[in-house]
């Protein structure tokens, strides 16, 4: 029944939704492809040289396919026409947003569904014709049943709705590789003719550049929940590493050998096992605690647990490190300056959203700590928002306003000058210390990312003559060479190892019986 597309739209002029559609237009020439916002500014961003979101190859990708060129017509339009758009396809995905609910049933875990169910309500109101309906937005398991139940409540007699779930798997930072070059396209439908046969169609889009072996078709539910499951598995992986680490620090192994010890058995592989001072990004936790409602809701508490001890650990990761920044320096930080390099989830990036550092100031605040941030990309006026946005900083610290207490530097020196410790809680490259690698083939040829830092390397001995002694560095990243820093007369603590001082305090703690606990 639903044959072959021709006309895509697209709810959802976001993260997912634009560079999403930008690289199915651009791959297929003969589809017209629009994608509509309720945001005119983010619309018009769409469609002038400065995009919304910044990702490496975007730009390219888009202009080609929405301007067009001497040999294509262009066929990628940006609009906030929401209705005329969905009346003239004939396959609508559904990528707006799905936050944690903030308040009502299942605050703080469950997903807010009601952008898609406007978006779904709209669907049905505005269609004449037949029409796919593809959820590509995260949501819980089964949300297709409401989606499809609205749409026959509401449609039109005569129009026919086909529901398909397609979720997405790209990361920030690397979008257009992720999506070019996709390890799987994952599509669910219901099992029948007519499910069966949008799923083939959509097939068929990405076809248009993905190696049919890639594009895996599966029933609706198993395929909402993958999306789930993904996210959750990777997540896990990064929580093992991080209780291990504690392991590590209590006892003098060093995370990174074990990450890579067991990273070599190819059942375990190698990827998403580098230890930290906690995942962030707008996706891990967001998922996981809607796993977590999901199993509650369905009345298996013993996996909830399960799931809910991955953001346990992650929460207790962050407040560990804090904990052995407070034990290292004498157990207070009152009005000591401590310089934190990096605010933003990972490298190359500026977006800070659930950024380990956002919770890690706020302990350090709480110690009433002289905090001076640098971060090569995250905006100021942005750390400003996140640091009132986390509860109320400055009444933790007990100060009139968070900038009593804290100052954001545009470079790393002042930011370190007269510190007693440096912080690391971003892998930025211009933090390490370690010897450069030689790029791999695949590396050198990536397309330049423009939110990589293009900073020099620090100069650590620069920094050495304007701190307080003794010196701290707390790695939560470990992406400087200890022994190299112990050198220039830091004393050095690695997320997962022990620190410089740890075979002494051990020595001691066996003599007494106390003594500081390394952990
Ligand atoms: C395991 C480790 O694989 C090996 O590296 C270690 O040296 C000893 O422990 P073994 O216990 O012989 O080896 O078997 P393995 O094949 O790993 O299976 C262990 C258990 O897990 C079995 O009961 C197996 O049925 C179960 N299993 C394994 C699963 O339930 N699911 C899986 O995906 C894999
Ligand atoms: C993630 C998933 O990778 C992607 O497939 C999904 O579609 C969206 O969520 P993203 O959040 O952009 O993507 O970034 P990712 O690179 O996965 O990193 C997430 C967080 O985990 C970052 O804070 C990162 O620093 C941290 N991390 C990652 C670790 O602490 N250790 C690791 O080994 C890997
Ligand atoms: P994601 O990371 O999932 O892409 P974003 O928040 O970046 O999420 O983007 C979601 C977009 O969806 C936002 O630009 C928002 O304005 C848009 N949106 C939400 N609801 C609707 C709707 N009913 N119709 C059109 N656009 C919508």
């Amino acid at each position: 029944p639903h044959g072959r597309v021709q006309n895509i739209c697209c709810i959802g002029a976001g993260y997912v939704g634009g560079p999403t559609c930008a690289v199915i237009a651009n791959k297929n020439p003969h589809l017209k492809v629009t994608v509509v916002d309720l945001s005119q500014p983010r619309i018009d961003a769409w469609n002038s040289p400065h995009l919304p979101i910044y990702e490496p190859g975007l730009q390219e990708i888009v202009e080609l396919a929405r301007d067009g060129s001497a040999d294509r017509k262009p066929n990628l339009f940006f609009s906030t026409d929401v209705d005329a758009a969905i009346a003239e396809a004939d396959l609508v995905f559904v990528s707006v947003n799905t936050p944690t609910k903030v308040s009502g049933t299942g605050a703080g875990f469950a997903s807010e569904l009601s952008y898609v169910e406007s978006a779904i309500r709209k669907i049905a109101e505005v269609a004449t014709t037949d029409k796919i309906v593809v959820e590509k937005s995260t949501v819980p398991v089964r949300t297709a049943d409401s989606m499809r139940e609205i749409l026959s409540a509401i449609g039109k007699p005569g129009v026919r709705f086909e529901v398909l779930s397609n979720p997405e798997f790209l990361a920030e930072g690397t979008a257009i590789p992720d999506l070019l070059t996709p390890d799987r396209i994952l599509i669910g439908s219901l099992v029948n003719e007519s499910g069966l046969s949008a799923a083939s169609a959509l097939a068929n889009v990405y076809a248009g550049w993905v190696p049919r072996d890639r594009i895996i078709t599966m029933n609706l539910w198993s395929s909402e929940l993958a999306k789930l499951a993904a996210n959750a598995l990777l997540a896990q992986r990064i929580s093992s590493i991080n209780a291990l680490s504690a392991i590590c620090e209590a006892t003098g192994a060093d995370v990174e050998e074990i990450a890579f010890a067991c990273g070599t058995d190819t059942r375990i592989g190698s990827k998403m096992l580098r230890a930290s001072v906690g995942f962030g990004g707008s996706c891990f936790k967001k998922d996981i605690l809607s796993l977590t409602y999901i199993s509650e809701t369905l009345h298996l508490p013993e996996v909830a647990a399960y799931w809910r001890s991955v953001v346990d650990i992650n929460e207790y990761q962050k407040d560990r490190f804090t904990n052995r920044i407070i034990t290292c320096l004498y157990n207070s930080l009152t009005n000591k300056k401590i310089a934190v390099l990096g605010f933003s989830y990972k490298k190359d990036t500026g977006d800070t959203r659930e950024s380990a550092a956002i919770s890690i100031i706020k302990n350090l605040a709480g110690e009433r700590a002289k905090i001076s941030i640098y971060d090569p990309k995250v905006e100021e006026r942005q750390i400003w928002q996140d640091l009132q946005g986390y509860g109320n900083v400055s009444s933790v610290a007990g100060a009139g306003s968070v900038k009593d207490f804290v100052t954001v530097e545009n470079n790393v020196y002042d930011a370190c000058a007269d510190a007693h410790a440096i912080i690391i809680l971003t892998e930025w490259d211009e933090f390490s210390n370690k010897a450069i690698a030689k790029p791999t083939a695949a590396q050198a040829n990536k397309p330049t990312n423009g939110h990589a830092s293009t900073n020099p390397r620090m100069d650590w001995s620069r920094v050495a003559d304007t701190m307080k002694r003794p010196m701290f560095v707390f790695d939560g990243r470990n992406v400087v060479d200890a022994r190299a820093l112990e050198e220039l007369g830091f004393r050095v603590e690695c997320i997962g190892k022990p620190g410089t001082n740890w075979a002494k305090e051990r020595m001691l703690q066996a003599q007494t019986g106390k003594g500081a606990s390394p952990v």
